[in-house]
Order: structure tokens, then C-alpha cells, then sequence
């Protein structure tokens, strides 16, 4: 059982933001709370390359900013390591930069499709190369002089969505980002603290170039994408209680907490409170006997596409059959999370089906020990590391490195709250 309380480590997406931001802003900037993950760390990284000073002591983060088209040219390749936000988000800034960069990953990144950023910002006026008509790494950008796009997002993606926002900055007139359904909105709410000039009109997207942006102080709330592994934990395993503090509550990503209280699950928000435009709360997770099925659409995907393997093991101790569809970004995540998810889950006992779009699984089944192929994707290897919690022999993972990608000491606190 897990119980116990903790400070949530911060919010990966928020992370990214708070560095890219305030590199290309004018004056000091501080980031507290930041997370050192391996994918933050990416990013931090690649903007020193691009000559911003920035240090690191304990978790704050001090950035002086180069301003808004004070970027120099980089000295060397900018590699994302394993890092979607890094590489997709950053293509965004080098179009509206006067210069040429490329950009690699590592394998999973070598497999992860870049057109759905590479063409908006070709329509912008962008340069862009890379293989398979850049779609995938290596790709070469070289930026500047961007015209104003109006945008229909074909896909639900808040690191498309966050490119061209982030070209629209630099862009010659007013541009307009139009979604289908709301992907995650952390770049539009920290932007405008920033000084940028974008509005939202339901689910369209209205910017304007700016001349600069300003120095901020930014607080980094917990990560909820973080907090689910410990949260279905607790749901699952009978004595839990777990008090997490801190954790971020923005309503584009709270998806998960609506599934598990459409689930039967005891999940209580405690103190919401409001911090630098992020709702942030503490949240109470009881072990939930009487876990029920639920079916989860795509009006919903997007406010929990990185909970789904989680919510999967989940599923699997929940009465009814659970339907997961609509999920088909999933199969171009650090893994095929579909794949891996219902491949492994089958392993180790459950009844679960492949879909072309998502998973059906029918609860409750007892689950076993068994081999995990991770496929060094860090919310997979969490994932089974909460299965491991109630199978009846231990799920060895094939990997444990990757976890580091997102959250460091796992392992430590997941150590301090079994009892
Ligand atoms: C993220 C957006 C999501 C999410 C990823 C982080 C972001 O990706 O899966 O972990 O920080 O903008 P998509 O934009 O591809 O949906």
C-alpha cells in the first residue's frame, strides 16, 4: 500500500515553456520549482548553445534573455535527446530567427512525426530540411521573415499548436491558430505574462507580433502527468492514502481526475488556490474497492493523452469492460503506447484487445509478474512500476533509466510511500 504525503515535482510542460520564454525575453528571469528531467535539461541545453546564460542552483533556474531576436546562430547541432516539446517547440522560435540550425534526438525522436509543425511553418515562409521531406530528424531550419498564417490544427496538439504560436511572434501581421478540441494552453497563459499579445476566441487563437518580451519570475506548479502514477497507485492498492501536494490543476489537463471520479475512484482537490495564472491544488487519493468501468472519447483525449498507459493498469481493477478510443495519437508518443501498453498488460495476465485507435479492457483481473519491455519510454516504465504494486510476483522493467526523463527519484518516493 502507499500512503504518506509529498511535494510533487514540477510540471515538465511548463518546464520547457519557462526556459524558452524567458531565453528569447528582455532582462533577469527566475524560474523556481523547475524540473531537472532529462528532457528539461534538453532544452536548457540547446538554448545555451544558442548563447543564453543560464544556471542552475537547486531547483531554480536563473535566465538572462538574449530578447526576442537575440538568439546567435548555434554553435554546434541542437539535440532534443528524447524530448517531443524540445524539438517541436523550438521549430517555432528558429523560423522567426535569422539564422541556420539543425536539429537531432535520439532514436525515439529519429521515429516521431515533424510535419504536422514543419508544414505550418513552411506556409509561414520558413526554410526547412530534413529527411523524408522533413518529417523527420535531422532537420534544418533557416528562419526569418515569417508571414501571419491562418491555421486549422488538423491534429489536437498543444506542441503544434505552441510552434506557431511561437512563429506568430515574429510573424508580419496578425495570425490566427484555429483547434478542434482544446489541447493543453500553458504557452498561451505564460506568453501573455510574458507581454505577448494573444487571445483566445473559444477555441481559436489570435496573435500578434511583439517587439519584445518581458522578464518574468515563474513558479512551476506540480506535474499531474507525474502525480498519475503515484495517484492510480494509491487508487489500486488496498490501505492506500497519499496526500500530494502542489500538484498542477489547469483544466486542460485535469482529465484524469474526471475519469477516476466517473471510475467510482476517491480522488478529493484540496486548497485550489491560483498561482501565476496556473490553478494548483493538493490532492487526496484513498484506495477505491468498487472501481467501475468508463469509456474515454476523444473529447477528452487531449486533457489526458500521457495518463492513458496509467489509466490502462487502472482500467484492468476496474468491474465492466473499459473502452479507450479515439487515441490514435498514442502510436506516435516516445513509444507506440498502445502497443506497449496492451502488449505488456497482456504479459502479465490482463484481458485487454488492441484497437487501431485505443484499447478495450475488461476488469478485474489479477494481475502477474512478468518482463516488461519498455522500449526506454518513461511513462511506460512507470506505468508497470505501479502494476508491479498488486501483481502477485514482482514486473522486472527492461529498462529504468528513462524514468529520469521526466521524474527523477521516482524510485526514491515511490520507496518512501510503500508500507
Ligand atoms: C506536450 C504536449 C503533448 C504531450 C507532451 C507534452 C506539451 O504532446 O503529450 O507530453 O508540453 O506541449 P502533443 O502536443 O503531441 O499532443
Amino acid at each position: 500500500m502507499l500512503r504518506g504525503t509529498f511535494e510533487l515535482i514540477g510540471d515538465k510542460s511548463i518546464s520547457h515553456r519557462s526556459i524558452m520564454f524567458s531565453a528569447i525575453s528582455k532582462g533577469n528571469n527566475k524560474v523556481s520549482n523547475f524540473l531537472m528531467g532529462q528532457d528539461c535539461l534538453s532544452t536548457v541545453s540547446c538554448f545555451r548553445k544558442m548563447g543564453v546564460d543560464i544556471e542552475i542552483a537547486g531547483k531554480d533556474v536563473f535566465i538572462k534573455g538574449n530578447g526576442i531576436r537575440g538568439l546567435k546562430p548555434p554553435t554546434d547541432i541542437l539535440d532534443v535527446g528524447n524530448s517531443g516539446t524540445t524539438i517541436r517547440l523550438i521549430m517555432g522560435i528558429l523560423a522567426g530567427n535569422d539564422f541556420e540550425s539543425t536539429l537531432i534526438g535520439d532514436e525515439s525522436i529519429g521515429k516521431r512525426p515533424m510535419k504536422r509543425v514543419t508544414d505550418p511553418l513552411r506556409m509561414m515562409g520558413c526554410d526547412i530540411t530534413g529527411k523524408d521531406d522533413a518529417n523527420f530528424t535531422p532537420i534544418t531550419v533557416r528562419g526569418g521573415h515569417l508571414h501571419s498564417i491562418d491555421y486549422k490544427m488538423p491534429v489536437a496538439s498543444a506542441q503544434v499548436k505552441s510552434a506557431i504560436i511561437l512563429a506568430s511572434l515574429y510573424a508580419d501581421g496578425q495570425s490566427i491558430i484555429r483547434e478542434k478540441v482544446k489541447s493543453r494552453n500553458h504557452t498561451e497563459i505564460m506568453l501573455k505574462a510574458f507581454g505577448a499579445d494573444i487571445k483566445e476566441n473559444g477555441l481559436d487563437i489570435i496573435v500578434n507580433p511583439v517587439d519584445e518580451l518581458f522578464n518574468q519570475d515563474i513558479y512551476v506548479p506540480g506535474d499531474i502527468s507525474s502525480a498519475a502514477f503515484i495517484i492510480v497507485g494509491a487508487l489500486i492498492s488496498e490501505g492506500s492514502e497519499v496526500l500530494i501536494k502542489n500538484v498542477g490543476l489547469n483544466e486542460t489537463r485535469t482529465g484524469i481526475i474526471d475519469v477516476i471520479k466517473n471510475m467510482n475512484g476517491n480522488i478529493e482537490i484540496i486548497d485550489e488556490r491560483v498561482v501565476g495564472g496556473e490553478k494548483v491544488g493538493d490532492l487526496l487519493v484513498r484506495y477505491s474497492k468498487d472501481l467501475t468501468a468508463t469509456t474515454i472519447d476523444k473529447t477528452i483525449i487531449p486533457r489526458l493523452i500521457d495518463e492513458i498507459p496509467v489509466i490502462a493498469v487502472l482500467a484492468t481493477q476496474a468491474e465492466g469492460t473499459t473502452i479507450i478510443k479515439d487515441a490514435q495519437e498514442l502510436k506516435v508518443k516516445e513509444s507506440n503506447r498502445i502497443k506497449t501498453v496492451v502488449d505488456n498488460l497482456k504479459k502479465m495476465g490482463a484481458d485487454i484487445e488492441e484497437l487501431e485507435d485505443g484499447m478495450i479492457i475488461k476488469g478485474k483481473t489479477k494481475l502477474h509478474g512478468a518482463t516488461i519491455e519498455t522500449f526506454k519510454d518513461h511513462r511506460i516504465a512507470m506505468s508497470f512500476s505501479i502494476a508491479d504494486l498488486i501483481s502477485d510476483s514482482r514486473v522486472m522493467l527492461d529498462d529504468t533509466n528513462c524514468i529520469n526523463i521526466s521524474f527523477p527519484g521516482y524510485f526514491n518516493l515511490l520507496k518512501d510511500l510503500t508500507k
